[in-house]
């Protein structure tokens, strides 16, 4: 019997260490899709580049730093850049806002899509 919790015991240990390995693998995986962004986006708070940092934008309300200059169409989406709002950006950003300034962006892969927004997350 104890036998048998400790084998238990293990394996949901094993199981719970492989869950965060793939988490692991895929935010390194997005890390480097986003090289594809940092061209234009700063991965220091306190600094806009030709995009607005984006540090902490997971949960938050689309152009909603105050020191950027943003479209007129991001400014009145009302979207909240949640993992399905993100999705959708990357996989072709004018088509979801059409109007904004960020240059055309199409990741249509899912598995990038999940690397990415993985990644986009831990900021
Ligand atoms: C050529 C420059 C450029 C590239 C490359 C670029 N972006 Fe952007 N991004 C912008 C600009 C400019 C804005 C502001 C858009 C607006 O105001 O309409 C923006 C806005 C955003 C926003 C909304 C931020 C907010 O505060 O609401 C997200 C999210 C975002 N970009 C993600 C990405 C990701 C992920 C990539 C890489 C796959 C990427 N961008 C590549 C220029 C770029």
């Amino acid at each position: 019997m104890k036998a048998k919790l400790a084998l238990l015991g293990l394996a949901a240990s094993l199981s719970f260490s492989a869950v965060a390995d793939t988490e692991e693998m895929m935010q390194a995986a997005g890390k480097e899709q986003f090289n594809k962004c940092t061209a234009c986006h700063s991965l220091d708070e306190s600094k806009n580049a030709f995009g607005p940092s984006l540090i902490g934008v997971f949960g938050r309300e689309a152009a909603s730093l105050p020191r950027f200059a943003y479209s007129d169409a991001l400014s009145k989406s009302g979207i909240t850049w949640t993992e399905d709002n993100l999705r959708k950006w990357i996989a072709g950003n004018d088509q979801f806002v059409p109007g904004t300034r960020m240059r055309h962006v199409e990741i249509t892969d899912k598995a990038e899509q999940d690397y990415l927004i993985a990644y986009l997350k831990t900021l």
